[in-house]
């Protein structure tokens, strides 16, 4: 298959230039494109040879549910069975935006879209080429994150292009996304509302608007536990992960920096390819192998939006071992923690 590649300014939308997406959407095609989020790979979610389709191209087990992106706050009662007073104070607060409620589905929502299951994720996305491709296509648009399943979410075009191009029939290039770390989500279906996955919006941000809420256990998690089952059926699955092996540092600065120069150079010297992932205020530290800057510790925002690029160049440059100092588990640094766990399929060190 041609994957057409067209590219557009998220803050200046020509006319006509979303055109041939909405068509290939409504006709039952893919069609990559930027979320503020991550990028997702779009397809017509209530047509079930159209979401059949999402997961041959992701490589995408059939038992992980999509999120249905809406454009309206009228798509809550087309596509959701009892939706509670929440579920309207939440999107009053937080939509167009990174988060993602699960509410129980409606009739009109095919099991292909959700697993199997009776309940339905939905999203309202505030990125301008989402919000207009959902709004004037009349689509309700099923996408995940448009990576081959298992690597890094997408947060740049070229990584779209990197994983999808001849599998979908077009890329819209919007540019770099700019939260880079996927939605949060929470479930609503339950007495207590439950996080299910750690994103922009934090869990006090949430509990400021409807009170507190519970954290599932898999989320908590710091070692693999295979008696902790996520409530999130893709959280269950290995993500996020580069090729190299990544390894987490915690402790005092010093200890980290001195450990990862360490165990970077012997295997350097025994002839593997090293990486380290260093913040602004260590970089100068660190001597061996290729050294990334992801940030100031004080900002958490740029750490998040650039994670998934500095993974995904270390596979480009065939990295075999990557080293990372840890991150404060609290607000948004909770789902940076959360996405580099399992990156680094849970391999953490303590100096
Ligand atoms: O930011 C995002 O959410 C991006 C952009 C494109 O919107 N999308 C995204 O989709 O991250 P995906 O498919 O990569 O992750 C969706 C997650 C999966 O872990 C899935 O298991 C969970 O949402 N999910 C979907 N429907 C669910 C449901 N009914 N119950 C529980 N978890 C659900
Ligand atoms: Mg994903």
């Amino acid at each position: 298959m041609k994957t057409k590649i067209i590219k557009i300014n998220k803050d200046n939308i020509l006319p006509d230039q979303l055109e041939q997406a909405i068509k290939l959407l409504q006709n039952g095609g893919l069609v990559a494109f930027p979320t503020e989020t991550v990028y997702g790979l779009g397809a017509d979610g209530l047509k079930e040879e159209a979401s059949k389709k999402i997961y041959e191209a992701k490589g995408r087990p059939s038992d992980n549910p999509l999120i249905l992106h809406i454009a309206h706050l009228s798509a809550l009662s087309e596509l959701t069975k009892d939706c509670p007073e929440i579920g309207y104070k939440l999107a009053e607060a937080f939509w167009p935006g990174p988060l993602t409620m699960i509410f129980r589905k409606s009739e009109k929502v095919p099991y292909s879209s959700t697993g199997g299951l009776e309940t339905v994720a939905i999203r309202m996305p505030s990125h301008p080429i989402a919000y207009e491709l959902i709004r004037q296509s009349k689509v309700y648009i099923a996408a995940p994150s448009a990576n081959i399943s298992g690597r890094p979410s997408p947060t740049k075009a070229e990584h779209v292009i990197e994983d999808m191009d001849g599998r979908i029939d077009m890329i819209i290039d919007g540019g770099n996304v700019n939260i880079g770390i996927e939605s949060t989500i929470i479930d609503i279906t339950g007495e207590v509302p439950v996080l299910l996955r750690p994103g922009y919006i934090t869990v006090s941000m949430l509990e400021a608007v409807i009170g507190k809420i519970a954290v599932d256990k898999a989320v908590l998690a710091t070692t693999p536990d295979p008696s902790i089952v996520p409530k999130a059926p893709g959280m269950k699955y290995k993500h996020y992960a580069p090729k190299g092996q990544l390894t987490i540092y915690e402790g005092s600065s010093e200890a980290v920096i001195q450990a990862i120069n360490e165990n970077a150079r012997e295997k350097q010297e025994l002839g593997f390819k090293v990486g380290i992932i260093a913040t602004d205020e260590t970089v100068s530290s660190y001597d061996v192998g290729t050294v990334k800057r992801i940030g100031s510790r004080n900002d958490e925002d740029t750490i998040a939006s650039r994670l998934f690029d500095i993974l995904r160049s270390f596979d480009k440059e065939g990295t075999e071992y990557i080293y990372t100092e840890s991150f404060e588990s609290n607000q948004l640094g909770q789902a940076i923690m959360n996405r580099l766990l399992k990156a680094a399929g849970y391999h953490k060190v303590s100096v």
